[in-house]
């Protein structure tokens, strides 16, 4: 998908009401969103089949829905409030702000790209004699690219890793990276900014009341982590699962609804022995990246990718990345982050935070794995994913254009609408509103009956509407109608009787498991 695309994407989610700016009418807030009549349908089924998948198909997997306020000591043991920084850097010129290390791996991209346009003109050059890893050290242009590229990366990785504020401005030097606004090199000092947003609790003044807004919904599981165990009787492995929102003071939120101020998270903690962590690491990877590919995602849009700055709390790191129209990024995050959250709670608590394991008598701190994904980032992935322009013939035969948007079926906002024939024919319309009427207490559907039925249908396509269901002259004699597949236009003839059992068995989240 191109840039171009990606606008029309934007454009889209906002006219058909999936994603409308927050408080538009006083030109928004950066990095804030609304979701629409749309937008709230397919996150609430995005949620519901990663509930599904996480709570009820695992039996030793419950929920959980923790306050985003936490007592403000959390956020000490949980190591935010020491490290949960990203670096800061301004332009003098533009007084534009940016993130250090966002603006140093662009630069870092910048050189492998000026490797890879030469590894490109040799490739067609030698056609199939080229040997790309010979070609690569004997190249003196391509070898010094590359030796730049790996020298710089692994000092910035050893800076990001000691929080080394003047080695990353040196990098960015030595990278001699410019401003995109203002084109020069008039950088301030590189220096620490914490992501998270506060409010003061009631009227207790100063350190002591400074109440935090969960940049994370982990620790809510974290500090439950006894009263979820003893109350459900678990035994290790087990796991709890959360779905909320948490906030972050991005320093530069862009890129529409992938990085926000306010967003939602679906988290998972997977609590296990001492010694296990790589297994469930290993096992969770794998489990995850199922659950993305069974939505029919391209294989091709979806990779791992292993951290090279790992977290303060973890100590094996990977992110499933999904090509979103600006290239890969990261989707969902799973995290081998040892015992350090429910250590570092009992240390700072003074309370217990151990497990009584029955088969070797013994308590001990568990360990834990995580996988974290971005509800919004799900969102926008399935909204990317689903996005189709597209040539089709129209009711009459003649070629037309048409957006569609071809999410699972599982996932579409609206699974059926209702479509009389014609509007000024009452028997026809008063069977359609009988049959809507019938079938709206098993899924949403939409009765409509405006405009054409070419145009009907190409909203119905706009909002990705898995089936449409016209009511014609034929329905008034024998009780059938015409059932549409949204995605290979196929429409077959079925009694009203079936339209039911179709749509569900096309919506059921009984095949993605
Ligand atoms: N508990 C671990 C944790 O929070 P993370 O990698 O910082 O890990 C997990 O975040 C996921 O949350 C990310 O993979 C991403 O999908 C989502 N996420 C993080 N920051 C976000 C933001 N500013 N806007 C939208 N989604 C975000």
């Amino acid at each position: 998908m191109s840039t171009d695309l990606f606008k029309d994407l934007v454009s889209h989610s906002k006219e058909y009401g999936f994603i409308f700016p927050s408080s538009e009418v006083y030109d928004g807030l950066s990095g804030v969103y609304d979701y629409g009549p749309y937008g709230v349908e397919l996150k609430n089924n995005i949620k519901t089949y990663w509930w599904r998948s996480m709570v009820q198909n695992h039996e030793n997997i419950v929920g959980l829905d923790a306050a985003i306020m936490m007592h403000p000591k959390t956020w000490k043991a949980s190591g935010h409030v020491d490290a949960f920084n990203d670096p800061l850097v301004d332009n003098k010129t533009s007084q534009k702000r940016y993130r250090a290390d966002v603006l140093i791996e662009e630069g870092l991209e910048k050189i492998m790209a000026k490797a890879e346009k030469e590894l490109e003109k040799a490739r067609k050059r030698f056609g199939d004699e080229f040997d790309e890893n010979k070609y690569k050290t004997e190249n003196q242009r391509v070898a010094d690219y590359i030796k730049q590229h790996d020298h710089l990366h692994g000092r910035f990785v050893t800076a990001m890793g000691k929080g080394d504020m003047p080695e990353l401005k040196l990098i960015i030097e030595e990278l001699e990276i410019a401003d995109p606004v203002s084109g020069t090199r008039d950088w301030t000092e590189v220096r620490q900014f914490n992501l998270m947003f506060y409010t003061q609790l009631g009227n207790i003044a100063g350190e002591e009341g400074k109440l935090y807004l969960r940049p994370e919904t982990a620790q809510g599981i974290f500090v439950n982590f006894l009263n979820v165990q003893k109350t459900t009787r678990q035994k290790l492995p087990f796991g709890i699962a959360q779905i909320g929102k948490a906030f972050r003071n991005e320093i530069i939120a862009r890129q529409f609804i992938f990085r926000m101020r306010e967003f939602e998270q679906m988290e998972m903690q997977y609590f296990i022995q001492p010694g296990t962590e790589m297994q469930w690491y290993n096992y969770w990877k794998e489990t995850r990246m199922k659950w993305h590919l069974s939505l029919g995602t391209d294989p091709a849009k979806l990779r791992f990718h292993d951290h090279d700055n790992l977290a303060h709390y973890a100590n094996a790191a990977v992110d499933v990345q999904f090509e979103f129209p600006f290239g890969f990024k990261e989707l969902e995050g799973i995290h081998s982050r040892t015992d350090f959250d429910l250590s570092s709670h009992q240390e700072l608590s003074g309370k217990k935070m151990q497990y009584f394991d029955p088969e070797t008598n013994e308590s001990y701190v568990p360990y834990v794995v995580e996988t974290s994904i971005g509800l919004d980032r799900m969102f926008l992935a399935m909204m990317s994913n689903a996005y189709t322009e597209e040539t089709v013939p129209d009711a009459d035969g003649k070629d037309s254009t048409r957006i569609v948007l071809k999410f699972h079926p599982a996932l579409a906002p609206v699974k059926c609408a209702i479509l009389p024939l014609l509007k000024n024919n009452d028997d026809l319309t008063a069977m359609g509103r009988k049959i809507f009427d019938d079938l709206k207490f098993s899924f949403l559907c939409q009765y409509d009956e405006k405009d054409a039925i070419g145009r009907r249908y190409r909203r119905q396509d706009a909002i990705g509407t898995p089936f449409c269901v016209t009511v014609d002259h034929q329905s008034l004699e024998d009780q059938t109608v015409t059932i549409r597949e949204r995605d290979t236009l196929k429409q077959d003839r079925i009694h009203i009787s079936k339209i039911q059992g179709i749509v569900e068995e096309g919506i059921s989240f009984r095949s993605l498991f």
